[in-house]
């Protein structure tokens, strides 16, 4: 018998999330049936996209009160009566808040043994290869569509798809600036190659932050924050600028009083495009897009931070520090800690 901790909705999050809108259970699994592989989760991610769906439809459905929070998460099969996921592979999937997973192997892909050796750990899958450097590659190129000596502007830069983003634009001969939130991360940001990296929260007037950092103008915003950073990005966009909307964090919060955008002029003067992405689109170019990201990151071209917080019952206030700036890098949950 084995014994499941599973992190479950416990009401509809209003505002910042608090730790209280999620409740700890432990549940008995039922033996396995034919079919089936018993998974042992050790790290799950906290996500900010995940925001959404605790009170509301997103492009996925709204989570249900009662329900095991989705996440991606790495694990290894400690049970196996399913001929495609074997006894002690190393495997990752949407496995959730949880400690156990039941899979019948739909949507759990084994840890290629190619890929994953050496600098690449296991966690990568869920970091760099899994859907934040995902993102970061197919906004940047779908519809960044860089070109070299481009100026590429990316908010919350620190974070995973912003600091992919930018590095793969650095890799392209593109000019980067990042925003962050902290001294700390404008150091990392610098470690990574941005060429400019600007604290936001220290920065004073952002419109004339971006002017003085690119008097030129900016060819692509690859956005991860919305609001007022938008606005001040959209105000020094250069004729033809692409705008990727990969995310709006300082918006999440928001219920029904988003803080929006007032600039639209420049859409028509300087010609500018905005787009968003639901990098699940691309799901039939992952394979291909992780085999470049892999030989980047072999070849130290590209690097990637993870930051793991000790422990399951950890996961509520993991999440919880994605939106006051405390989380650095890949937020991941080692579960058995
Ligand atoms: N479109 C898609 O398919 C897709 C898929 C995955 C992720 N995303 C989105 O991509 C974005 C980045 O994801 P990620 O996983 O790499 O997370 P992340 O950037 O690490 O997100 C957490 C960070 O966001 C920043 N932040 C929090 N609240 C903020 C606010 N009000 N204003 C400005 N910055 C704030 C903080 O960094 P600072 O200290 O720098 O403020 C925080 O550490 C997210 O918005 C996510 O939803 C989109």
């Amino acid at each position: 018998m084995t014994t499941n901790r599973r992190w479950v909705l416990a009401k509809r999050p209003q505002g910042v999330p608090h730790a209280d809108d999620f409740k700890l259970e432990q549940v008995t699994l039922p033996e396995l049936q034919d079919g089936q592989a018993l998974i042992r989760v050790d790290h799950i991610s906290v996500d900010p996209g995940m925001r959404s769906r605790l009170s509301g439809d997103s492009y996925a459905p709204a989570m249900a009160i009662g329900e095991t929070i989705e996440s991606a998460g790495v694990g290894k099969v400690l049970a196996s009566r399913n001929a495609k996921l074997k006894e002690g592979a190393l495997v990752w999937g949407g496995f959730g808040w949880q400690s156990h997973f039941i899979s019948d192997g739909r949507g759990v892909q084994a840890l290629d043994p190619e890929i994953y050796k050496d600098k690449i750990k296991p966690t990568a899958a869920i970091g760099v290869f899994g859907i934040p450097g995902l993102t970061a590659f197919f906004g940047l190129f779908e519809i960044g569509k860089p070109k070299e000596g481009n100026v590429v502007l990316i908010s919350s830069a620190a974070g995973t798809v912003g600091a992919t983003a930018g590095q793969i634009a650095k890799i392209l001969g593109c000019t980067t600036i990042g925003l962050a939130g902290s001294d700390a991360k404008c150091a990392y940001l610098k470690e990574t190659g941005f060429d400019v990296a600007i604290n936001y929260k220290t920065a004073g007037d952002l419109t004339a932050a971006f002017k003085q950092a690119a008097p030129k103008g900016i060819d692509i915003y690859f956005d991860n924050v919305g609001a007022e950073t938008l606005d001040a990005a959209i105000l020094n966009m250069k004729k033809h600028g692409r705008i990727v909307v990969s995310g709006q964090i300082a918006e999440y919060n928001a219920g029904e009083n988003p803080r929006g955008i007032r600039h639209t002029l420049p859409f028509i003067t300087q010609r500018l495009k905005m787009e968003g992405l639901v990098v699940y689109d691309y799901g039939v170019q992952f394979n291909d897009a992780r085999a470049q990201m892999a030989e980047w990151v072999r070849t130290g071209k590209l690097t990637y931070r993870e930051e793991i917080i000790e422990g399951l019952e950890q996961a509520p206030k993991a999440f919880v520090g994605l939106f006051t700036g405390e989380s650095f890098g890949r937020r991941l949950v080692h579960v058995a800690g």
